[in-house]
Order: structure tokens, then sequence, then C-alpha cells
């Protein structure tokens, strides 16, 4: 979340903890201002607003200047793709990928990576290849690119596109699926292996409606994945909206539905056919069912101005070609501001010390909440020493968990003990891993206590 001083009030909280307790609790609260940009009016309830970037726009004054004023998220529209960033096998190119990523990072902004793993955009080299070596260079690329940018993503692309269309509710053919079901599993596994602190989503097109076929397959295989371990953090609807695909009336619902399986939910890379008032009302519609989802983290636009579109034509966009701000600016801008803070998110710390490990460990908590439930996060930090295991006790008083994702617990309310799975039992020093759970209620009051084992 972005704090100002403008728009943030701090209330500190008398820690109530127990003798083992070393540290404090805080509760941080955002209230809403009217803001004049998309990136701030969006930071007032925590998530972002994004835009995709071409790095040979980077010279246009026009375009980085309404990029550095209005977004607080970039992501490469066509840079960090496989044909771009390793044209000739294990011959890695990072030219005009570093410059999208730089621009941003040296204007305080985030990065989300496209794409890892994609059936398209292959280099001609990969495009021929089949079975165990297609396997295998497909995992060293999505180790080799998320290695090379370890602790500057946001929230990794893993795998694009990887569902076909239609009816059928499958796999989309391609040589990567040729490989093997379990090729997805095996590039999350690689891109949480090669840069762990990055987000890693899953990401697609004609997945917004919630009845059709594609997103009921989507939706099965996060499903599988989150009660499998598969490290997957996040789901990306593209969200390419025109006449033919418009905007479905169950768009909240398909987001609220992806959210509840204990994943963050990004609209990554909006654009919507049109102009006027009912181009305007349809930004709304998708803004303000982003802002009513407390895990849908933010939006990206899939360019800047018409003119900048894959769809030109359509002028799907926030500005037109001139750079001047369309009503559809002003309709996710009003809405963003009318959606003040959202969810509130509130983040308690709790340290505890009682070893054995002589390092110990830190639990904190991320809360988002509304009217009757909530989600929280919880985030174990190694201390001076590596974990081989950890747990967590909390106190939901007033809350049922309904859900809950990459930790073991004992029970579903009071006093309940967290402990870690497989995949996140070891921690080095001083890093940290994460588990969740949503529930019924407020969830207030968790005060989470770390052990280290
Ligand atoms: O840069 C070359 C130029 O030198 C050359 O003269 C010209 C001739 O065709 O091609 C230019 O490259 C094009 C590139 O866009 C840059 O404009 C490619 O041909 C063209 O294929 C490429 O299209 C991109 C497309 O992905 C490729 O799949 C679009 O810009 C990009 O917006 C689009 O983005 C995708 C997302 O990655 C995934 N979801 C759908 C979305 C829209 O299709």
């Amino acid at each position: 979340m972005k704090l100002t001083s403008r728009s943030v009030s701090l209330i500190p909280l008398v820690a109530t903890v127990s003798a083992a307790v070393l540290g404090a609790s805080l509760i941080v609260t955002a209230t809403a201002n009217a803001a004049t940009t998309l990136g701030a009016a969006a930071a007032q309830s925590g998530r972002y607003f994004g835009t995709a970037v071409a790095a040979n726009k980077l010279g246009d004054s026009t375009y980085t200047g309404i990029l550095n004023r209005e977004f607080d998220m970039v992501t490469a529209e066509n840079e960090m793709k496989m044909d771009a960033t390793e044209p000739n096998q294990n011959q890695f190119s990072y030219g005009n990928a570093d410059r999208i990523v730089n621009q941003a990072r040296n204007q305080g902004k985030r990065v989300r990576g496209h794409a890892l793993a994609w059936h398209s955009q292959q280099p001609g080299w990969m495009q021929n290849m089949s079975g165990t070596a297609l396997r295998n260079a497909m995992l060293n690329h999505v180790t080799q690119v998320a290695t090379y940018y370890r602790g500057k993503i946001y929230a990794w692309d893993v795998v694009n596109e990887a569902f076909a269309d239609g009816s059928g509710g499958g796999r989309r053919d391609s040589n990567l699926q040729r490989t093997g079901n379990d090729w997805i599993e095996a590039a999350f596994r690689a891109a949480r292996a090669a840069d762990p602190g990055a987000k890693l989503c899953y990401n697609d097109y004609n997945t917004d409606d919630w009845s059709h076929a594609k997103t009921q397959a989507v939706y099965r295989m996060v499903q599988d994945f989150k009660s499998r371990g598969v490290p997957i953090d996040c789901v990306g609807l593209q969200s390419h909206f025109n006449s033919n695909s418009p905007v479905p009336s169950n768009y909240q619902t398909t987001l609220q539905n992806f959210a509840n399986l204990g994943v963050d939910v990004q609209i990554t890379e909006l654009d919507i056919e049109g102009s006027g008032s009912t181009q305007a009302q349809n930004y709304q519609r998708v803004t303000q069912a982003c802002l009513a989802v407390a895990r849908c983290t933010g939006i990206t636009v899939w360019g800047i101005r018409d003119t900048d579109s894959w769809r030109a034509s359509g002028t799907p966009l926030l500005f037109d070609g001139s750079g001047a701000k369309k009503a559809a600016y002003n309709s996710v801008l009003d809405a963003l501001n009318a959606g003040g803070p959202g969810p509130t998110t509130t983040t308690t710390t709790t340290t505890t010390s009682n070893g054995p490990g002589p390092g110990g460990c830190t639990a904190s908590v991320s809360l988002n909440q509304w009217n009757g439930g909530f989600v929280a996060t919880v985030k174990v930090t190694a201390g001076s020493s590596a974990l081989r295991g950890w747990s967590v006790a909390t106190t939901l008083s007033n809350g049922t968990v309904t859900g809950s994702w990459s930790a073991n617990r004992s029970g579903t309310s009071g006093a309940i003990t967290w402990s870690n799975v497989d995949y996140n039992a070891n921690v080095p020093a001083g890093q940290s891993t994460e588990f969740g759970f949503q529930g019924n209620g407020s969830g207030a009051g968790l005060n989470p206590a770390c052990t280290a084992s």
C-alpha cells in the first residue's frame, strides 16, 4: 500500500502478547482522499494501476509523460517474451526488457513480468522442438529469465494462455502441452525456485465470464494447484473486451470465485473497444468489480494511447492519440476515488523468539477486511538462522476459517496453530514465506506468534 501523510492515520495499539514476545503490534489504516492520477487513486485501497509499455516508445515525451504521471505498475508489452529474451538457445538478450524495467524502477514503479512460458511468441529454435528437449529448454528459459530479474518483479505471468477456447474446457494443443500435462506446474516450480519473492500468476484471456468452459477449466486447475501445493499466487484475467466479447454481467463473480481459491486476482491487459459514454461505463464496471473484490490487487491497461494499442482501430484505451484524457479515463479515476479505501488493510506484527531455532522467527499478518469477511496473509520470516520448520499460533475470536493455503491448520476458529507444509518448511535466514486463509467475520486480533523449529 502506498501511504502518504495526506491520506494516512497511524494508530499505535498497546501490545497484548505473552512474555515470549519481543516485538509490538501496530495497525495501519488507510483512509481515502480524492486523487488526481490513476496510480494514486488505486493506491488508496492498496491497489496498483498499470500499463503495458513498449521500449521503442520510451523516447516519445508525450508517452513517457503520461506513463510517469499516471501509472505505478508496468508490463513489457513484448520485450520479456520468449522470442525477445532468448532469440538463440541459451543466448539471452535483455536490452529492451531492461530499458523498460529500469525506466519503471527509476520512477518508483513496480513491474509485472510477461511472460515466461507461452505457446506463442516462441523463438524459431523452440518452435521446432518437442518432448524432453523442449521441456528442458522451457524450464531453462523460465529459470534463466526469472533468475536474471530476481527481486525486481512484483508478479510473473509464469504461463500464458494454456487453455483452449470453446466449449471443451481443456488445454490448448501446443508443443509445450505435448510435453505432458504437468508442464504448467513444472514451470511454476522452476519460477518459484528462481525468484522466490515474486508472485506467480497464471494469465489468460476469455476467462472473464464465469459460465464459460474455459473459465471453469482454469478455475479447476488453480484449485488443483492450491490443493497440491503447486506454487501459484495469482490469476491474471487479460480482459480484452469488444462487442464480440463484452464485459460479462458476472465479471465480479468470476474475480471473487478465483480469489476465494486463495490467490490474488489481477486484471492484466485491460482494453475495451468503443468510445464515449458507453466505453466509459464499461471501464467503470470493470474498475468497480475489482474494487469490490478484496484480493483483486490491481488493474493494468494494455497500452497508454489509443494509437499505442494492438487494436488501435477500436480506440480501446484511456487516452486518445494526442495523449488527452478520454471519458473512459475520468470514469476509471472517479470509480477508483469513489471506491475509497475499499477493503480495510491492516498489518499486525508480532515477534516471538521461542526457538529451538536460535534465530527465532517473526510472523506478521496483513488483513483485508470487508463487511462480513476477511483474507489474512501471514508472512513468516526467519531470524538470524535458517528455519527447518515453523508454526504460527493465531487467535480467531471473531470469525471462522473457510479456506486456507500453504499451511496445515489445527482448527477453524479460536486458537489455531498453523504449521509449514513440505515445500515451505525451509526458509533461509532473514527470508520469508507466506501462507494465508480466508473466513467469515472480521478476523480482527489474530496476534500471530511464530515458533521456529
Ligand atoms: O517490432 C516489429 C517490427 O520491427 C516489424 O516491422 C513488424 C512487422 O510485423 O513487427 C513488429 O513486431 C510486432 C510487435 O507486436 C511489435 O509491434 C509483431 O509482429 C507483433 O506480432 C507483435 O504483436 C504483439 C502480440 O502480443 C504478439 O503476440 C502485440 O504488440 C502485443 O500487444 C500482444 O500482446 C498480447 C499479450 O502478450 C498476451 N495477450 C494478448 C495480447 C494481445 O494480443
